[in-house]
């Protein structure tokens, strides 16, 4: 993706919630000239995503593309994906994006759509990941960076990191800690993905050494 006719990749971060992780990443990338992306356009599912306000805040251009507003899935999915491809991302970022992308949208960045979810995949699918952990008295879950498929939660596993569950942990608690952690593990995989340095093998992914 990089070359010296184009030396950053574009991404585009898609966020339905308040916008952490993209906050993590915006900081990462001023934080590292040797980044390698920058976010031309972050896309929500429902207008009142705070991560909306901190794309604005930063001069991002913003789209908003709500189910609501179209007769029927395939119709919102396309509606995103036109309005998401008029910034012509190289990558596309999911930063706690709260619905499933079928492979018609995937077909647009194949193996360049990455995702970070809140638990130690394959454990813990879906959008209840932290709540299910505690209840089922795990007491170790985490992250997990990954590229996306058309199954919820199950592309290929590009990061993961432990966090601990403490006996006190609530949902609130233990999901600021996994947070943490993700603020940290996606920024250091997008920049992976923005100097192609994820090779995609089945299910595996390789990280190459770094190229100069
Ligand atoms: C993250 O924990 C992400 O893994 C999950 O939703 C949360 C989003 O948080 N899918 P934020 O909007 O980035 O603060």
């Amino acid at each position: 993706m990089l070359s010296a006719s184009r030396p950053s990749a574009r991404l585009a971060v898609l966020v339905s919630g308040g916008g952490t992780n993209l906050q993590a990443l915006l900081d990462a990338i001023d934080a590292d000239p040797g980044f390698g992306g920058e976010v031309v356009v972050v896309a929500a599912d429902r207008p009142d995503a705070g991560g909306l306000q901190r794309a604005k805040d930063r001069g991002i251009a913003t789209v908003v593309e709500e189910l609501s507003a179209h007769s029927d899935r395939a119709s919102w999915e396309a509606a995103l994906r036109r309005a998401v491809e008029a910034h012509r991302p190289d990558a596309v970022v999911l930063a706690g994006f709260m619905k499933i992308l079928s492979g018609a949208f995937l077909a647009g960045w194949p193996d360049r759509v990455i995702n970070t979810h809140p638990s130690l995949l394959p454990a813990f699918r879906g959008a209840h990941a932290v709540e299910d952990a505690l209840a089922y008295g795990v007491r170790v879950t985490g992250c997990t960076v990954h590229l996306v498929d058309e199954q919820v939660d199950h592309g290929p596993i590009v990061n993961q990191q432990a966090v601990e569950i403490r006996d006190d942990d609530t949902a609130e608690t233990l999901h600021e800690r996994i947070k943490a952690v993700e603020h940290a593990l996606l920024p250091a995989s997008v920049k992976l993905l923005c100097h192609d340095r994820l090779a995609v093998s089945g299910r595996v992914v390789r990280i190459l050494e770094e190229t100069r």
